[in-house]
């Protein structure tokens, strides 16, 4: 064992989903150890205990791993559970965790953000409910992080990460297992894979699957083509690359422009998904038709009693509070609990684990349910794949069906990429100081209803989580959201959320910038972005 002196380094404060940054920035000599060991020295107990590791197969994710397996060991924990190559994908991992009953795990993923020796790293620490560590837990680790004066690890040679087996690393046994099989079961025993089986092999049902050249290949492949028994080639840029070829592994229309491309196509499949680099997130569209992630939480709740894991009833939902209303609808008509949330999948593991939800979701293409305690991609579209083989109607039917029964929130998120941060806080603070005055005002043609900046008390451990975004709310139902991206690497990324309720069937098919365009109008007004950014429009619009 070796005990290596070191000096703190600054800003390893974990955002929303652990920390992210430049791969260069990891590589300095010291920087991954020290927040390795700021996460070991944080937490008590794990003497012994199973730690799980694995990543999305990034640039560097390797020799990170092969770090954290030497530390882990040097730091006294008995079992280290690794998956095949290094490759676990984030809703993987969290099954990993809970399945062996593990302290925890390190995940290594910077999400959607590109990858590449230019691009982003991240890592970030899961407790033994397999969800992300809460904040009192990261604030630890941050606080740890910037008092370090050493940092344990081995002298020992790489761990081969090829081969499934176990191998002695100190005081340690890791374990290399297949990335794919825990998570195929779990799937196995969620969904009627009888009746998917069915309905691909009828040969009348036809989906595109785009991994993105990331982490979700491989499970897409085994999942969808070996056990389901879609054809071959149903999942598309299947084979993870480090760099994830190039592209912004992140599934919306924006990025996912080759499966749209294909959706939208002559000879268009009846369903496309798509999912991030880590796996963790998801698109749903139908034969040229979008569904939003909002609406797409809300029609997986109205239906879950079609599905096997879901068939005695949902208790609740969650959804982070910029996402659009529609699951609130879905609730209150079915008379169940519905929460609002902070951004970030942390938030709901109170509510998952004490039982309150059993399904959450998130406007940026996350959803999932109890099964695990992170969202989970392959999850949505194989939920989706089950109502569409049990109602046996398009995608597109079924939102409209859906709509019909509850109305529309139409919903539009749009970013402002690579703001300078000053200029970004400087917006957000200007607008924070006027919320008070603005209810009762006019904007155009809207009136302001309400107006705070979001503080979040957790109904299970009572903590309070403040600034958690500026909400301001049209009479009507409509309303604006304003936030600041805690995921990116690089300057600030300005976040506008958008959304207006439609009850009125007969105006459902609207564009939804044009349903939203009062919205966006009144947003510019509120926040002056244009004036204070210089820039003409959003970069990204979802
Ligand atoms: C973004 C999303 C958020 C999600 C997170 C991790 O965070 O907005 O919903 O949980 O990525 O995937 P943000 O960059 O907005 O802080
Ligand atoms: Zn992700």
């Amino acid at each position: 064992m070796t005990v290596v002196s070191t000096r703190p380094f600054e800003g390893q404060r974990p955002g929303t989903s652990g920390l992210r940054k430049k791969v260069a920035v990891f590589k300095q000599p010291g920087y991954l150890e020290n927040f390795v060991q700021s996460v070991f020295d944080s937490l008590e107990g794990y003497q012994g205990q199973t730690l799980v590791v694995g990543g999305d197969g990034r640039y560097w994710n390797d020799q990170a791993i092969q770090v954290i397996l030497r530390m882990a060991a040097a730091n006294g924990f008995g079992r280290i559970l690794v998956g095949q190559d290094g490759i676990l994908s984030t809703p993987a991992a969290s099954c990993v965790i809970r399945k062996y009953k593990a302290f925890g795990g390190l995940i290594l993923s910077a999400s959607h953000n590109p990858g590449g020796p230019d691009g982003d790293f991240g890592i970030k620490y899961n407790i033994g409910n397999g969800g992300p560590a809460p904040e009192k837990v990261t604030e630890d680790i941050y606080a740890r992080s910037q008092t370090i004066t050493e940092y344990r690890s081995l002298e020992a040679a790489d761990v081969d990460l090829a081969r499934l087996g176990k191998t002695q690393l100190g005081g340690a046994e890791v374990e290399v297992i297949d990335s794919v099989s825990d998570y195929a079961d779990l799937m196995g025993h969620l969904f009627d894979f009888d009746r998917i089986k069915a309905m691909f092999a009828s040969g009348a049902f036809r989906m595109r699957f785009d991994a993105m050249h990331a982490v979700t290949g491989p499970y897409a492949r085994t999942i969808l083509e070996d056990i389901l028994g879609a054809p071959p080639g149903t999942a598309m840029n299947a084979v993870p690359l480090p760099d994830f070829g190039g592209g912004h592994p992140d599934p919306n229309p924006v990025y996912a422009d080759q499966l749209m491309a294909e959706m939208f196509g002559a000879k268009a499949p009846d369903f496309g998904a798509a999912s991030d680099g880590d796996g963790d997130r998801n698109m749903i569209v139908g034969k040229r038709f979008v569904v939003t992630p909002s609406d797409s939480l809300a029609v997986l709740a109205a239906n879950a009693h079609l599905v096997p894991g879901y068939a005695k009833g949902i208790r609740g939902v969650a959804r982070s509070m910029p996402t659009s209303r529609a699951a609130d609808r879905v609730a209150e008509a079915m008379g169940i609990e519905c929460f609002e949330t902070p951004t970030g999948w942390k938030f709901f593991g109170n509510l998952l684990d004490a039982g309150r939800v059993t399904l959450c979701g998130e406007e940026s293409y996350g959803t999932s349910s109890d099964h695990v305690r992170e969202k989970d991609g392959l999850w949505a579209v194989l939920f989706w794949l089950n109502l569409l083989a049990k109602r046996g109607e398009s995608v597109e039917a079924i939102l409209r069906d859906h709509w019909r029964r509850f109305g529309r929130n139409y919903y539009s998120r749009h970013d402002y990429d690579g703001l300078d941060t000053a200029v970004a806080n400087d917006l957000m603070n200007a607008l924070r100081a006027a919320l008070p005055g603005l209810p009762g005002s006019r904007v155009g043609e809207l009136t302001v209803e309400s107006a705070d900046d979001f503080s979040y008390t957790d109904p299970i451990d009572g903590s309070v989580s403040s600034k958690q975004g500026l909400r301001i709310g049209f009479a009507g139902g409509s309303r604006v959201v304003f936030r600041l991206s805690g995921t990116g690497t690089e300057g600030a990324t300005l976040r506008v959320y958008l959304e207006r309720f439609e009850p009125d069937p007969s105006r459902h098919d609207i564009e939804p910038q044009e349903a939203l365009a009062d919205i966006i109008q009144a947003a510019e007004a509120l926040a002056g972005i244009k004036t204070r950014t210089g820039r003409e429009k959003a970069d990204v619009v979802t």
